[in-house]
């Protein structure tokens, strides 16, 4: 399926979004792939493999929940999360000043204001515990994604990183982590008929298990 495909089915899919999806879209193209964030290379597959693939874990998230995207970077997952899930509020957290600057000027531009914040800090260095949902992409391996995120999320919520053709391998390396505290991880494809190939993410529910180990 090719690059513009993907388009026409994301705002088939989110028409009241389409405007700003496709702002976001000419964003990352230009001062995104300017400053460095993302290569040239990444222009023609700017919907399938950047937004596209972001946006369809949406349907794995409950109505309201508060969100936060660690490694955020260019803003990915979370600006096109935020995008099509108005009723969601989202933190990109994310350390690098350069990287930080350049999601200030996304959320304005977007008008994003009122549902994003970002909060520049290590995942490592943030005490509070208040997310439902803690995702994140091309930050770490699982292990190290779960030891990054784990204390972010509230019991209730869960985790949700975004992986790739190795997403089983990684669960099987994170057995300790997980088997210690109760928890199980499972592999899903999400965004089938939006996207092709089907976005990979790793769904563990904390409420599953057995906390404060
Ligand atoms: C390869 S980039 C991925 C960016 C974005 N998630 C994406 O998929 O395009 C990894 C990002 O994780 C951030 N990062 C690395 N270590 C981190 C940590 N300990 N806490 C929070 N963010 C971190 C980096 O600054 C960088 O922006």
């Amino acid at each position: 399926m090719s690059d513009v495909s993907h388009e026409t089915l994301l705002f088939e899919r989110w028409p009241e979004a389409a405007e700003n999806l496709k702002k976001f879209h000419d964003f990352l193209c230009t001062a995104g792939v300017e400053r460095g964030l993302l290569g040239p290379r990444e222009i023609p597959r700017m919907w399938s493999r950047h937004i596209a693939n972001s946006v369809v874990i949406e349907s794995l998230i409950p109505q309201n929940a508060r969100v936060v995207d660690v490694g955020s970077g260019a803003g990915l997952p979370g600006i096109p999360l935020a995008i099509v899930r108005p009723d969601l509020k989202v933190t990109l957290l994310e350390p690098l000043a350069r990287r930080v600057s350049f999601l200030e000027e996304a959320v304005e531009v977007l008008n994003l204001s009122s549902t994003v914040d970002i909060l520049r800090a290590r995942a490592e260095d943030v005490k509070d515990r208040h997310w439902d949902v803690g995702t994140g992409r091309a930050v770490a391996n699982l292990n190290k994604f779960l030891k990054l995120t784990w204390k972010l999320v509230s019991p209730q919520g869960q985790l949700l990183p975004l992986k790739g053709e190795q997403a089983t391998s990684e669960l099987a390396e994170a057995q300790g982590f997980l088997t210690k505290r109760g928890l199980k991880g499972e592999v899903l494809q999400v965004g089938e008929g939006l996207i092709e190939p089907a976005t990979t993410v790793i769904q563990i529910r904390l409420d599953s298990g057995r906390l404060g180990s």
